[in-house]
């Protein structure tokens, strides 16, 4: 097998400049923030007073995703950013600083909508898409945008608030997109035993989280469990299955592994490696997340 580098190249909104000393400086729609960056051992190559002039900085704690946002500038509430999907009318999102350090979208995911929304368009038949860990909702809309029914499952209520909200403002809001709050596991464990099918899956499981009854999601404990139950609710002829992981200790060969081991009774073929981000600085690759995907043949 090879291991794939998946760069994201289509964003107008959205853009990584630099990148050096632990931290990374990012663009996201007119504003420019910096956040820690473990893997970025190396000297930015921008000037510094590039990276003084960002208008928020993300100051971290101790504690795993804890820290606040310095704010230098004013920044709106929300502003909108949009992504040109390819093939279809632009998805469209808000996006905001949060607590946890993220600002609503994962940019470097991109290259899972471009592929999901491919995968449907080329089966040229109907399809039912489970986004399970669904956060914003970008899959979700991008798999819709191009015909699919989806059910959308996160367990923040106000994730899944923020994702219809984006659904509107995709100009999305007569598509079929079930919007569930409901732990993951529970939840397809629950559409095994309805005999509920789907032709696509695409997860994006947190090392750690909580569904809304404080179920523990531990991914190296929790994840055979969720894979088994993904595997009873495919269809008879699936059209793919994409699994991403951010900050775990797994490599795409394990989740290659996984995947073609999940599919063996299935026609097609997997694939895996990192979802990179190319810097515009010095064109420098960032590693934010391991991924391994399966398609039919
Ligand atoms: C890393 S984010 C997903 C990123 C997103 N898919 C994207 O591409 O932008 C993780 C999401 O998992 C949700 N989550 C955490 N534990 C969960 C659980 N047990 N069941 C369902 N969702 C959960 C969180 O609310 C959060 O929205």
């Amino acid at each position: 097998m090879n291991l794939i580098l998946l760069e994201s190249p289509h964003w107008r909104d959205y853009e990584l400049l630099d990148t050096g000393n632990g931290l990374k400086l990012e663009r996201f729609g007119s504003y420019r923030f910096v956040r820690p960056e473990v893997q970025a051992l190396w000297q930015p190559a921008l000037p510094e007073a590039d990276w003084r002039d960002a208008d928020a900085v993300f100051r971290p704690t101790s504690e795993e995703s804890g820290g606040h946002w310095d704010a230098r500038k004013k920044l709106r509430e929300r502003w909108e950013m949009r992504y040109p999907l390819p093939g279809a009318a632009p998805l469209k999102m808000w996006a905001m600083t949060t607590p946890g350090r993220h600002l609503g979208v994962f940019p470097e995911c991109a290259a899972h909508w471009d592929w999901m929304a491919e995968k449907i368009v080329v089966s040229n038949r109907p399809a039912r898409v489970l986004n399970l860990f669904g956060y914003t909702g970008l899959a979700s809309l991008a798999a819709a945008a191009v015909g699919a029914t989806v059910t959308h499952v996160d367990a923040s209520k106000k994730s899944v608030g923020w994702a219809r909200e984006n659904q509107d403002i995709s100009g999305l809001a007569d598509k079929p997109i079930r919007w569930i709050v409901d732990d993951a596991l529970k939840f397809v464990q629950r559409e095994a035993r309805r005999g509920a099918q789907y032709d696509g899956i695409y997860l994006d499981p947190p090392k750690f989280g909580r569904g809304p009854k404080g179920e523990i999601w531990e991914v190296y404990q929790s994840l055979p469990a969720l894979l088994d139950a993904c595997r009873a609710v495919l269809s008879p002829n699936p059209l793919f299955v994409a699994l991403t992981m951010y900050a775990v200790k797994a490599s795409g060969v394990h989740l290659y592994a996984t995947l073609n081991e999940m599919m063996r009774p299935y026609k097609g073929s997997a694939e895996a490696g990192e979802l990179v981000t190319r810097e515009a600085s010095a064109g420098r690759l960032v590693s934010q997340a391991v991924f391994g995907r399966w398609s039919a043949a």
